[in-house]
């Protein structure tokens, strides 16, 4: 690969049947990747954050179920397919919001469906294309999105929607990679609590491709865009419903409140498989609440203490305040119905 189509750091490897999984809770300090061999281990990593970012769970979930059929048409080529259906079942339980994981399930699990002899091979091509797949969308949503921007040279982004988040380059931070080839840019970066994706895995990510960024504490984004110091703030997203309204890392939604009262646009960066076709608006998305644990100090954990943790992870953002999505099939702007619709392929 030549510097320029060189990937950055990547979130999953597939390598002689096998998936590598960076370990992204040990990020920065240390780079370890742990390797996969049935999708009851797949399952685990999704749930267990080893692997987060709604495209690059999609992607696990699909090498999760070519593990699956290996393993159980090698075993018990006759009875296969019913204890793949339960590996699917368990890969589809493993996190509720970010749709990408339900859409690449389908995609395999029609797959398997229309096979009638060997599956093996048909059924692993199919999770390398859908990998292949998010990486070249990254890389047209980088350019699209970098061309909405034009002259604008400060940014703010939330969470990681970088390649630790997709297949490879990323939603958001390719936007952000695209920006920065074409001129100098302000890069700013909510930390993101409690997991901390911000100041963890984005400002990591962005300095190893040699991209300056500033991290904020999130309460100090109100301050920066008074400031004058950002002209847009860009996000993935988990899941994009047909009305496009957007649920994305807790804390997105603020953010898009605080843009439109200081005069900064929002762009949502995702690709088509983050869009629900099937639900009409961001009141139909499940939020996922995570366990308490995450974010009380230890003296707090005690049975009888008084103080609890409401821990939702991800919200929901109204379309009215975001300015534009860019998606791999076009970049939409208000009014999203009908922009959406147009995309749909
Ligand atoms: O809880 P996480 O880390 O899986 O949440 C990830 C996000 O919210 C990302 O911003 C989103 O998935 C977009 S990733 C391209």
């Amino acid at each position: 690969m030549s510097d320029k189509n060189k990937l950055s750091v990547q979130a999953l490897q597939w390598q002689n049947g096998v998936l590598l999984v960076l370990d992204q809770r040990q990020l920065p300090d240390a780079i370890a990747y742990d390797q996969y061999k049935t999708a009851i281990g797949v399952a685990e990593a999704i749930k267990s954050m080893r692997v987060r970012g709604a495209p690059a769970i999609g992607i696990a979930a699909a090498y999760g179920v070519a593990l699956s059929v290996k393993q159980h048409y090698l075993n018990s080529p006759e009875t296969w397919r019913v204890v793949v259906m339960q590996d699917i079942e368990l890969l589809s339980q493993s996190r509720p919001t970010a749709v990408n994981l339900f859409w690449a399930l389908e995609l395999m699990r029609k797959k398997i469906d229309e096979i009638t002899g060997d599956p093996v091979d048909e059924v692993e091509q199919l999770a390398i294309r859908i990998h292949l797949d998010d990486i070249a969308s990254n890389k047209k949503m980088g350019r699209l999105g970098a061309d909405v921007l034009g002259n604008a040279r400060s940014v703010m982004t939330h969470c990681n929607a970088g390649a630790l988040a997709t297949g490879g380059f990323g939603t958001a931070l390719g936007v952000i990679r695209s920006a920065a080839e074409r001129g100098s840019l302000t890069v700013y970066a909510g930390e993101t609590r409690p997991w901390l994706q911000g100041a963890r895995l984005t400002a990591w990510e962005l300095a190893q491709d040699g991209i300056a960024v500033t991290l904020i504490a999130d309460s100090v984004a109100a301050h920066l865009m008074k400031s004058n110091k950002i002209e847009w703030i860009i996000v993935g997203a988990d899941r994009i419903a047909s009305n496009g309204d957007v649920a994305n890392k807790i804390g997105t939604y603020s953010l898009a409140v605080l843009a439109r009262q200081h005069g900064v646009k929002m762009m949502v960066v995702a690709p088509t498989s983050t869009i629900d076709w099937g639900i009409l608006d961001g009141s139909q998305i499940t939020i996922e609440e995570r366990p308490a644990e995450e974010l009380l100090p230890k003296c707090y954990l005690q049975d009888d203490s008084l103080v609890s943790a409401w821990n939702p992870v991800f919200d929901i953002t109204p379309a009215e305040l975001i300015s534009a999505i860019v998606t791999e099939n076009g970049v939409i702007e208000d009014p999203f119905v009908a922009g959406l619709e147009k995309i749909k392929r």
